[in-house]
């Protein structure tokens, strides 16, 4: 019986996509779901191309009661009876609540080398800083934005003439390879 995996996006869903093209064969996980805050989020499309349910919870109707917001989520999410959570460019923070909730089962990719760069515009800060290495981390979430354990992390040079999107983008080619490459490791992990 294969592991379920439920997928949060916010917008593209580039690495949601790459998460459901490789839950083939012997992977031992399966996507149930992809689950998005934003009506319009590109990724609801490529989700139901690749044959995975798609549905939305919109987070504007609840303007700003986060925690009415996340009850919409978890009823959803439950029941889609899922045994993982991915985030996968999910951009909402999330209260220790809803985190404790899944705890343990919920990985996220973050495009920095944790713990450098926690939150947001990771790719200018780093150039910002003159460093000369960047990447991405999948962690275990926990109630602290982007500190949980982490699972696995990539690497890129920074070139003298990057700019924010330049190294995005050199960043984002390793979180195709990284996330799919972690989910497997964990899901069979939980399989043992
Ligand atoms: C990626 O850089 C990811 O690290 C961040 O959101 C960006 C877009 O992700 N969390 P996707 O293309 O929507 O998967």
């Amino acid at each position: 019986m294969s592991l379920r995996v439920a997928i949060l996006i916010s917008g593209g869903g580039s690495n949601m996509v790459r998460l459901v093209e490789t839950m083939t064969g012997d992977h031992p996980a399966r996507p149930v779901l992809v689950l998005s805050n934003r009506p319009d989020a590109g990724g609801l499309q490529k989700a139901r191309d690749l044959g995975v349910e798609a549905d939305v919870v919109d987070h504007k109707p609840f303007s700003g009661d986060r925690a009415a917001f996340e009850a919409a989520l978890t009823e959803r999410l439950e029941r889609a009876k899922p045994d993982i959570i991915c985030l996968a460019g999910f951009m909402r923070v999330l209260t220790a609540g809803f985190v404790e909730r899944w705890q343990g089962r919920m990985l996220n990719i973050h495009p920095s080398l944790l713990p450098k760069y926690k939150g947001l515009d990771t790719h200018a800060r780093a150039i910002a800083a003159g460093d000369t290495q960047a990447g991405c981390s999948v962690h275990l979430v926990t109630p602290e934005l982007d500190d949980g354990p982490i699972l696995g992390q990539a690497s890129v040079p920074i070139h003298d003439d990057d700019t924010p999107q330049s190294l995005a983008e050199r960043v984002l080619v390793q979180e195709h390879q990284l996330y799919p490459r972690v989910l497997r490791e964990f899901a069979a992990g939980l399989t043992d």
